[in-house]
């Protein structure tokens, strides 16, 4: 396929992409070189604070405060309002608490909501419908739906007393068989899934879950929104507080209970920490086995900073992350510092598998006025860096303090959508030093700055019906690279788009496929043979970014559908 004519210039491509890109003036030295990403203004006010987030397939973001403190400020459209007897603060309240940014055009519409969805939690399913569960006071039993489309014409769908028992700061956890579970929430020692089983009537609505009770402390919980995983092996990782188990939901049995994190920090809301399952690599090891899971744990606080800071005192955060395989035989956390302490931060899985930590504080907890020290610098967690030493690199500060409500979210183009923050019971624009923060920013990583563009693929096409992945199956995908560098290598990651409110993102998911073959087109172009997901743990049914990362430089993410 490549012609005579390129022949030539090909050997002279391929000898010079041999050679150290110092050669060319290129510094790929990335922590030295002075590149910590940069921050953009996209809206100074989206009328609302984004509590909750979620990017839909039709890279639309849904984002949704809580409904009970009254006016937002963003009016409902063509005079439209809500008529609540059971609100707390508004009976009859003419604004929005939800809406949906288009990432594309950088415009907002408002969207409405009925009953109060205050620290929820969300998860979408196979078909791309976003199913939010929970919410408090009317909407503390309440289910929503929202299906995106492209006319402008959808919004949330409401269906009450869904749920069997109040979840409020519940986790949600896209399983493999695309059913969703909700895990705990407020008294809530218990779970369930979505959809009910209707048609078995033996099945039962809720399971106890003796755990939830036993990692709650009794003045501060410090374990609700816990952190859950889906394992490869099809048990549920759940965390807690400091402890963590592998649990078959299906049997309502612990099948393990991994090692306590080390430390005096609890890591649970209001000492709010966060989690992620590190990238699932499908590249290396035995096909026929599962993948080695490693899970990363960072942030926090000390047991009790939630009491001192309801007195006034804002102690340190912690300054830990831990770290553990947990396809160990007799798995281990590794403890590791990071380069300042951190409650209330996201932690975003990016494109190339490193971990962004955005937002947070560094003294005190969550809960309303309960954070000081705003920690303004994001911090590359780098996880496949051998030296721990190596791991962590501080990047460039946004200008705008975002603790307790605030929100990130990963966007196809590689960006972090970031938003929120509202330490206050209310609105509050003269609150000092941190008002409601309405504002959204993008955040680019390092791997965005122009300097890399010489690096960047660009997918032309995935090749496979309607984008559609089939389990076990191999698909193609062709794309253009003006300088390939063998010794970088090439990499394809598929990313669930995840539901993130107090700074956990749930059902966030990273799965490395294995490029079977590499083969160059013309000058330019390349096609690349995957192998798709093997099975429903390792990718549960439905959307993802599909993106391919050269030399630690991601391509535009395109959507895909995993079946
Ligand atoms: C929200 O609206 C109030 C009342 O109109 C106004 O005072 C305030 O500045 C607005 N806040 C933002 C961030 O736009
Ligand atoms: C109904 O649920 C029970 C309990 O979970 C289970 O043992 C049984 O196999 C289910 N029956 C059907 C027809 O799915
Ligand atoms: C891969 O794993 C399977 C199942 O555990 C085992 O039977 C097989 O021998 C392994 N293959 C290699 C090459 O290690
Ligand atoms: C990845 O693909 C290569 C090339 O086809 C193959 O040899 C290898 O076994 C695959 N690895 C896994 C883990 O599937
Ligand atoms: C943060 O915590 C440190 C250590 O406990 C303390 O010295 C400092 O005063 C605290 N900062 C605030 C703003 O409370
Ligand atoms: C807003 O914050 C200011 C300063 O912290 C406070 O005095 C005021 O009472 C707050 N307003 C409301 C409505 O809570």
């Amino acid at each position: 396929m490549v012609t005579k004519k390129s022949s030539f210039l090909m050997s002279l491509i391929k000898f010079l992409s041999l050679m150290p890109l110092s050669t060319f003036g290129f510094d790929i030295s990335t922590p030295s070189s002075n590149n910590g990403g940069s921050w953009f203004l996209l809206h100074s006010s989206i009328g609302i604070s984004a509590m909750h987030m979620q990017i839909l397939h039709n890279n639309k973001i849904i984002i949704f405060d809580r409904t009970d403190f009254g006016a937002s400020n963003l009016s409902l459209p063509d005079g439209h309002c809500r008529s609540d007897p059971n609100d707390m603060a508004l009976k009859v309240d003419c604004t929005a608490h939800s809406l949906l940014y288009d990432v594309l055009l950088n415009s907002i519409r408002p969207l409405m909501l009925q009953t109060d969805t205050w620290c929820s939690s969300g998860s979408v399913i196979a078909d791309g419908t976003l199913i939010q569960t929970g919410g408090y006071n009317d909407g503390e039993r309440v289910a929503r739906t929202f299906t995106p489309c492209n006319d402008d014409q959808c919004d949330w769908k409401e269906l009450p007393e869904y749920l069997s028992v109040r979840r409020w700061y519940a986790s949600n956890q896209i399983l493999p068989d695309g059913r969703i579970i909700v895990v705990g929430g407020r008294n809530a020692f218990s779970y369930e899934f979505f959809p009910k089983n209707t048609l078995n009537s033996t099945s039962q609505p809720n399971y106890y879950l003796k755990f939830l009770k036993d990692t709650r402390d009794p003045k501060e919980e410090n374990n609700l929104y816990p952190f859950l995983h889906l394992l490869p092996d099809g048990n549920l990782f759940i965390f807690a507080n400091k402890r963590s188990i592998s649990f078959d939901y299906t049997q309502n049995r612990v099948v393990k209970e991994f090692p306590v994190i080390p430390g005096e920090d609890s890591r649970s809301y209001p000492s709010t920490g966060s989690s992620v399952m590190l990238p699932l690599r499908l590249t290396s090891g035995n096909q026929s086995q599962s993948p080695e899971v490693e899970i990363l744990v960072c942030g926090g606080a000390p047991k009790g900073s939630y009491s001192k800071a309801e007195r006034g005192t804002y102690i340190s955060a912690s300054k830990t992350c831990g770290r553990i395989k947990v396809t160990d035989p007799n798995p281990k956390w590794v403890m590791e510092q990071m380069p300042m302490p951190r409650v209330m931060s996201d932690m975003i899985i990016l494109p190339t598998g490193d971990v962004l930590l955005i937002n947070g504080a560094s003294n005190g907890t969550a809960g309303w006025e309960d954070g000081r020290n705003p920690v303004l610098n994001p911090v590359l967690y780098r996880s496949y860096a051998s030296d721990p030493s190596q791991r962590f690199w501080v990047l460039n500060p946004s200008r705008t303090p975002r603790m307790y409500h605030s929100g990130a979210v990963l966007v196809p183009d590689g960006r972090v959508i970031v938003g929120g923050s509202n330490p206050h019971r209310v609105y509050n624009f003269t609150a000092y030093p941190y008002p409601t923060e309405l504002g959204l920013e993008a955040f680019s990583p390092p791997y965005l700055a122009p300097r890399y563009s010489y690096l960047r693929p660009s997918i032309l096409s995935i090749e496979t019906p309607q984008n559609v992945l089939l389990y076990r199956g191999s698909f193609s995908i062709s794309l253009t690279l003006s300088l390939y560098l063998r010794s970088r290598g090439i990499e394809v990651m598929i990313m669930t788009p995840s539901f993130t409110t107090h700074s956990f993102a749930m059902n966030q998911r990273a799965v490395v496929l294995n490029v079977t073959s590499m083969a160059q087109l013309s000058l330019f172009a390349y096609k690349l043979v995957v192998s798709g997901p093997q099975k429903t743990a390792i990718a549960p049914p439905g959307y993802y970014m599909l993106f391919v990362v050269h030399a630690g430089t991601p391509s535009q993410g395109v959507w895909v559908k995993v079946q």
